[in-house]
């Protein structure tokens, strides 16, 4: 029984190698080393406590990620060879351990609730009694994981394995959030500003995973506030589907707090409320070319 890691979470722009190095260490040379080492024995099972953060690439977790990624491959090379091996790609645990309260808060967002102790147990009793090489396990929402599927491919795999076909997944948010973002095209200046405020700083602490409750401070640089370079195409996806705007990838960059972000997007709805002509440009029109694939929008 493998169970041996450590975290060293960081975005792959700050990763040093001697920390990919130590993440990677108790993952593959640990891995390898007791497929080795056990090779002439005879053994009843040969398991490794793998996470859920290979199949759903974890913010900051690249190390750790490829890490169990290569633990999870050994299960297959080890059955290929028919030899016992069983790789469990576990959600976070409750308790003690790595796992952190901000840890259980994002994979909550989309779904993945933390294992209790016993839970997690009984999981490795019945995971143990079947002849299976690899397995997620956590206790999940579902609703919420139908919901976040249009977040990555990965979610949106996991959501088609326990819910069906693609095509029976709702997009998130739905007719609420759209209905929710359309009233604020018709709220008063002032308060549709303090209401796009509060709907920002709802998205951030939503994709950062922090409580509902937790204050948050409006004119703090958002990766002070835990909106790392990973969680900042959550952030944009989210922003997007919920205001039902087309943001520029840029826009992170130059309105870098949750005001500045607020301010943009009034800007954006108060005039998504007039009428736009599109001109649609053609490759025969001279200089189209380049414009193609965008539109010219014209204010009466
Ligand atoms: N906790 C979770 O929510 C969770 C979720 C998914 C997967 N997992 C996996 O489950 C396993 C156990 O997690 P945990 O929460 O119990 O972690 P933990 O409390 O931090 O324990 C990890 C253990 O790994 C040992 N270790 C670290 N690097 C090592 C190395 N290079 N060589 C030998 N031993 C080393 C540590 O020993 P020292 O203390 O002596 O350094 C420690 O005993 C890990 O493999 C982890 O990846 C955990």
């Amino acid at each position: 029984m493998h169970a041996a890691g450590i975290l060293e979470d960081n975005t792959v722009s700050k990763l040093e190698w001697t920390s990919f190095a130590r993440v990677q260490a108790p993952k593959v040379e640990g891995s390898w080393n007791l497929h080795t080492l056990t090779q002439d024995r005879p053994l009843d099972f040969w398991v490794i406590f793998s996470s859920v953060a290979s199949l759903v690439g974890n913010p900051g977790q690249a190390a750790y990620g490829a890490g169990n990624a290569y633990a999870d491959a050994l299960a297959h090379h080890r059955r290929m060879q028919g030899a016992p091996a069983l790789s469990i790609n576990w959600g976070p645990w409750k308790g003690e351990g790595m796992s952190s309260q901000h840890t259980h808060n994002l994979y909550r967002r989309w779904g993945l609730l933390p294992i209790d102790p016993s839970e997690g147990v009984e999981m490795l009793g019945q995971l143990l009694s079947i002849d299976i090489g690899q397995a997620w396990a956590a206790p999940l929402d579902v609703d919420l994981l139908m919901e976040r599927s249009a977040e990555s491919p990965h979610l949106s795999l996991m959501a088609e394995l326990v819910g069906g076909p693609k095509g029976r997944i709702p997009s998130p948010g739905g007719k609420a959030v759209a209905n929710e973002a359309s009233k604020l095209k018709d709220l008063p200046d002032d308060q549709r500003q303090a209401a796009v405020l509060e709907h920002v700083a709802d998205l951030v602490r939503s994709v950062t995973g922090m409580e509902a409750s937790e204050p948050v401070r409006v004119d703090a640089r958002l990766e002070t506030i835990g909106v790392d370079s990973l969680l900042t195409v959550d952030l944009l996806n989210a922003l997007s589907r919920f205001f039902g705007l087309n943001l520029p990838a840029t826009i992170l960059i130059n309105c870098p707090t949750i005001e500045l972000l607020a301010k943009y997007l009034c800007e954006e709805i108060a005039r998504n409320q007039k009428p736009d002509h599109t001109l649609l440009l053609d490759r025969s029109v001279p200089g189209g070319a380049d414009l193609l694939n965008s539109s010219v929008s014209v204010s009466p």
